[in-house]
């Protein structure tokens, strides 16, 4: 778990009342292998000219970056954590959410800052009297690194969540981890949140409700966030921590970039940017091309679906969320409720704005008039 300066600098002496223990668990899933039409990159020069193809003009009407796809069986290491309130260890019924994270972080992501963080969505719904299971998408924190050019796909992270699912709900996940004895919600952030819709969408008795948050269902802009990135290949842009990764692992430039892509200035502290920037993990380049793949028509779900995003988040809104969240409804026709929420003065990185917690609020507070 990283310490940050900022954060114990900040919120020395903030009581920290929930406990968690981490674990490995070892996931089987067959899912499809989308082959990719295109070599694995050689260099950087090959990696920016597929995004000069996947960002071009005529590129909807272009060929296709993959051939189609092969089912193929996988077993991955999945690290992840499970936290309860401390003055709830062994309760008659406990309510459990699912976090997943995405691109560019870990599961670290919903601890943000460390324990005592104001960042720290964790520590909020445990002080909700939530219980939370974080984990690493696979390439990510302590989880297997793949092969980003034909495993790290949208489906195989899809059949993940569904495993870790099921195996959480029937007990199995790991000895340290008891059966849930309430209600199971699924809370995504970015790409965590289109693989917790596609969740629903494929398999809508998983979960007993959802939480989108930095997401729309408009993909739009998603192309400004790609451009953004540059494909950096990440074993040249951090050799020290991923020198050894593939070339299908990118990333963008630096603190600016990041900046671009997550921030909403000056809604945030510096330290909190600098912090994010140094902490980042590569996405692959078949994980963005097949976002679009997983099923996203989520009509026999019937349990409650909020969708929260900043107003300025870029990727899934363009910079300004008003007036986009509500097109998804169309896709959740039996949600019950289906709402949506624009968080004010926050950018894509929801946990990383100075009203975090009033983020966080608008989340609980659904949940428990929901549940
Ligand atoms: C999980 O596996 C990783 C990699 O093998 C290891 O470093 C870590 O200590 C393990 N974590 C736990 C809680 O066993
Ligand atoms: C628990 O769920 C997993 C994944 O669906 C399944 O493989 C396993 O057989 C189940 N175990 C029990 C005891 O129901
Ligand atoms: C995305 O939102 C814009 C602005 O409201 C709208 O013009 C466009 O039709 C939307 N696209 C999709 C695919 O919904
Ligand atoms: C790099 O890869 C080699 C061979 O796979 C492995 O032994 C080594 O531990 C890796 N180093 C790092 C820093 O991951
Ligand atoms: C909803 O459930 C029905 C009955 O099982 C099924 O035929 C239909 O394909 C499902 N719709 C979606 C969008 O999954
Ligand atoms: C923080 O967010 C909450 C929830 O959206 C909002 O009600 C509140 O006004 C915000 N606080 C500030 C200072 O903007």
């Amino acid at each position: 778990m990283h310490q940050s300066t900022f954060a114990l600098s900040l919120f020395v002496g903030a009581v920290v009342a929930f406990q968690c223990s981490s674990f490995n668990t070892t996931v089987s899933v067959s899912a499809p292998s989308y082959q990719p039409a295109f070599a694995p990159f050689a260099n950087h020069y090959q990696s920016v000219a597929l995004l000069n193809v996947v960002t071009a003009r005529d590129a909807s009407t272009g060929a296709s970056p993959f051939k189609g796809a092969i089912n193929v069986v996988e077993t991955f290491s999945i690290s992840a954590e499970y936290c309860t309130p401390t003055a709830n260890q062994h309760p008659a019924h406990l309510d459990v959410q699912i976090l997943t994270h995405g691109l560019g972080f870990d599961k670290s992501y919903w601890k943000f800052g460390g324990d005592s963080s104001q960042y720290n969505y964790v520590r909020a719904a445990t002080d909700a009297g939530y219980a939370t299971l974080s984990y690493d998408r696979i390439s990510n924190g302590g989880s297997t690194v793949v092969d980003p050019y034909t495993i790290q796909q949208a489906p195989m992270q899809l059949a993940v969540l569904e495993v870790i699912t099921s195996r959480f709900r029937n007990g199995t996940i790991h000895s340290s981890v008891p059966k849930p004895s309430g209600k199971v919600f699924h809370v995504g952030y970015s790409y965590g949140s289109i693989l917790s819709h596609a969740l629903v969408a494929s398999n809508p008795s998983l979960s007993d409700g959802i939480v989108l948050t930095g997401y729309s269902t408009n993909t739009t802009w998603v192309g400004e966030f790609l451009i953004s990135t540059n494909f950096h290949l990440a074993k040249e842009n951090e050799p020290q921590r991923f020198g050894n990764r593939s070339t299908g692992f990118v990333t963008w430039a630096d603190e600016l970039a990041n900046q671009y892509i997550f921030f909403s200035h000056p809604h945030f502290d510096p330290a909190v940017l600098a912090y994010a920037e140094t902490h980042t993990y590569p996405f692959s380049v078949s994980e963005v091309l097949t976002g679009g793949v997983v099923p996203y028509n989520a009509a026999n779900f019937t349990k409650p679906v909020l969708m929260i995003s900043g107003d300025a988040d870029l990727i899934f809104c363009g910079s300004d969320c008003h007036g986009i969240l509500e097109q998804a409804a169309p896709l959740f026709p039996a949600a019950k409720p289906f709402e949506t929420y624009v968080q004010p003065d926050t950018g894509h990185g929801m946990n990383l704005h100075y009203n975090a917690s009033g983020t966080y609020a608008v989340i609980l507070d659904f949940l428990k008039r929901n549940t």
